[in-house]
C-alpha cells in the first residue's frame, strides 16, 4: 500500500492540464468515488491495526497534497483562459523595491573609526543621560563655568544631583578612565545636546567623537602627528593642519585644529570666510586634575584628547550647506549618499 501511495504523489506531482477539460480527467481519476484516493481508502480498511497509524496519516497528506494540486490546476487553466490575466507579462521583473541607504553621518562616523581604529583606537560608549561629575565636575569645569548654565545644558534633574543630556563625549573620557588601568586608547562617537536655537548652522543635538590616549611620555608632539594623520586619510593626502592655541576646562595646553579648506582647496571661498582654512576640532594634553579625578596618577601618565563634530566633517565632506537636512529624514537627500560608497 505504501508504494501504491508513493506512486501515486509521483504521477499527481507531474499531472500537468492545459484545458478545463484536462482538470476535470485529474478531479476524475484522484478525486471521484472510482478515484485513486477511493480505491486507496478501500484498500486501507483491510490494512492491519499496527499499521494503522502511520499508513492513515501517509493518506491523509496524500489527500490534501491531491486536492490542492487540483486547485491550483485549475487556477491556471482559469487564468490562462481569462483575456485580462492573459495580457500580464510573466518574464516581466518585478518592480524594483527601494533599499534604505546609510546615513550620512553614519558614513561619515564609520570612516573616522576605521582611520582611528588603524592606529589603534578601539571603540568607547557612554550614556546620553548623564550625572554632572561625568560631563563637567571631573573635567575640571569650575562649579561657574558658564557651560553649566541652563543655556547650553538640558538638565533632567537637579537633585540630589544633576542629571542632563550630555553637551560632549568627554564623559565617555571620565567613564573610561575611572574604570580602566592606562595604557588606554579609545575613541567615542555619540549624540550630543546643546540647548541652541535650531538654524542652518546649529542643532539642539549633534554626533561627536572623542579620541583619548593615556599613557607613559605621551606628548602633544604624539597628538599631532595624529591628527595629521586623521586628516590626510580623511580629506586627502595634500590636506594641511594648523593648530591654535585654545582654552578648555579639561586640557592645558589645549588647541583647536584648523584644515586647509577642502572646498576650495586653500584658496579662500565663502565655506572658510576667505581664509582658506576651516576648524574641525578641539584637542590638548589631557589636565593633570582631570586624571587625578579619575584615579590616574598625572605623575606617572599623561594623555592628549581631542573632540570632532561628526556633522561638521560631513559638512566638509559632503558639502551639505543645512545642518538641518540631517534630522528631516527627507529620503531624496538620503538616497544621494547610496553612491557615496
Ligand atoms: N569636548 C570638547 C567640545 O565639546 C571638545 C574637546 C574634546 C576638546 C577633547 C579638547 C579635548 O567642544
Amino acid at each position: 500500500m505504501l508504494d501504491r501511495i508513493e506512486a501515486a504523489y509521483k504521477e499527481v506531482e507531474s499531472a500537468i492540464a492545459d484545458s478545463l477539460a484536462q482538470v476535470e480527467d485529474f478531479r476524475l481519476k484522484y478525486l471521484s468515488k472510482k478515484g485513486v484516493l477511493s480505491s486507496l481508502m478501500e484498500e486501507f480498511r483491510n490494512v492491519p491495526a499496527e499499521q494503522k497509524r502511520e499508513l492513515g496519516q501517509k493518506l491523509n497528506q496524500l489527500k490534501i497534497y491531491v486536492t490542492e494540486r487540483y486547485n491550483s490546476l485549475k487556477d491556471n487553466v482559469g487564468n490562462a483562459s481569462n483575456p485580462e490575466l492573459k495580457s500580464i507579462d510573466l518574464t516581466r521583473s518585478a518592480t524594483p523595491i527601494a533599499t534604505g541607504s546609510r546615513h550620512p553621518i553614519s558614513i561619515v562616523r564609520n570612516d573616522i573609526i576605521r582611520i582611528f581604529s588603524d592606529m589603534g583606537f578601539s571603540v568607547a560608549e557612554g550614556p546620553e543621560i548623564e550625572d554632572d561629575w561625568h560631563v563637567f565636575s571631573s573635567l575640571n569645569f569650575a562649579a561657574d563655568h558658564p557651560a553649566r548654565d541652563m543655556q547650553d545644558t538640558f538638565f533632567i534633574a537637579r537633585n540630589p544631583v544633576d542629571v542632563l543630556l550630555r553637551t560632549h563625549t568627554s564623559s565617555v573620557q571620565t567613564r573610561t578612565m575611572e574604570k580602566t588601568e592606562p595604557p588606554i586608547r579609545i575613541v567615542c562617537p555619540g549624540r550630543v545636546y546643546r540647548n541652541e536655537a535650531i538654524s542652518a548652522r546649529a542643532h539642539c543635538f549633534f554626533h561627536q567623537i572623542e579620541g583619548l590616549y593615556i599613557d607613559k611620555n605621551v606628548s602633544f608632539a604624539d597628538l599631532k602627528q595624529v591628527l595629521l594623520n586623521f586628516a590626510r586619510q580623511m580629506f586627502g593626502p595634500e590636506t594641511k593642519i594648523r593648530l591654535r592655541p585654545s582654552y578648555f576646562p579639561f586640557t592645558e595646553p589645549s588647541a583647536e585644529m584648523d584644515i586647509s579648506c577642502d572646498i576650495c582647496g586653500g584658496k579662500g571661498c565663502a565655506f572658510c570666510k576667505e581664509t582658506g582654512w576651516v576648524e574641525i576640532l578641539g584637542c590638548g594634553m589631557v589636565d593633570p586634575n582631570v586624571l587625578k579625578s579619575c584615579g590616574i596618577d598625572p605623575e606617572i601618565y599623561s594623555g592628549y584628547a581631542f573632540g570632532l563634530g561628526i556633522e561638521r566633517i560631513t559638512n566638509l565632506k559632503y558639502k551639505v550647506k543645512d545642518l538641518r537636512m540631517f534630522s528631516e529624514n527627507d529620503v531624496r537627500f538620503l538616497a544621494e549618499f547610496e553612491s557615496a560608497r
